[in-house]
């Protein structure tokens, strides 16, 4: 007898690792450190001890490239999920900086259709790794009597990161980021997108 599952409402993380990863991050972690440097407060978010810039990268001609990208790879997701033709996508982007020590709280992204994060330069495995909660409210009403989790009885799924790695996920899928417990930051350029109808 056969048995099969079909996957009703999937909850889709989409990654995509860029080829130039290592010469685009090196110019990046630079941008990145300059914006630290004129502006060394940063703002408060979700961020514990770490520093995030203001949401503009969108406005700053330096990160047009990062900008050109990010869009490109939600227009992707976009026409795989047959959103509308001719979508305006908005786009707002920060950099974090995570130093040892630094994670970010559980949260979601209001607003927006993608949320997503690129990796800018990870020096070691245990830097932090990105998890998302399970977004099925209701299937916290029960646990499952496993020996370990599978990706369908998991509350909690994690996905470490990798330099040069673009992470995309629907901006309502509530994440966070664990303790930095490595002695190198974590930089990181997140981001938000909307898909506006065009006019
Ligand atoms: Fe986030």
């Amino acid at each position: 007898m056969e048995i099969n599952p079909a996957q009703l409402f999937p909850t889709l993380v989409w990654t995509t690792l860029f080829d130039d990863r290592a010469s685009f991050n090196a110019r990046l972690l630079d941008l990145a450190h300059q914006l630290r440097l004129h502006n060394p407060t940063g703002v408060a978010k979700t961020n514990i001890k770490g520093w995030q810039s203001p949401n503009n990268l969108q406005n700053l001609p330096e990160f047009e490239e990062m900008n050109l990208r990010i869009v490109q790879v939600c227009q992707r997701i976009a026409e795989s999920q047959r959103f509308v033709p001719d979508l305006d996508f908005q786009l707002q982007a920060w950099v974090n900086i995570s130093p040892p020590g630094a994670s970010n709280q559980v949260h979601f992204h209001p607003n927006c259709h993608f949320s997503g994060v690129y990796y800018v330069s990870l020096k070691a495995p245990d830097c932090g790794s990105i998890f998302f909660r399970d977004p099925r409210v209701a299937s916290r009403m029960m646990t499952y009597p496993v020996t370990s989790a599978t990706e369908f009885t998991a509350s909690e799924l994690r996905m470490r990161p990798e330099e040069g790695r673009m992470y995309v996920f629907p901006g309502w899928l509530e994440h966070g980021v664990d303790e930095n417990l490595s002695d190198c930051d974590r930089v990181s350029i997140s981001f938000n997108v909307l898909a506006v109808p065009g006019v």
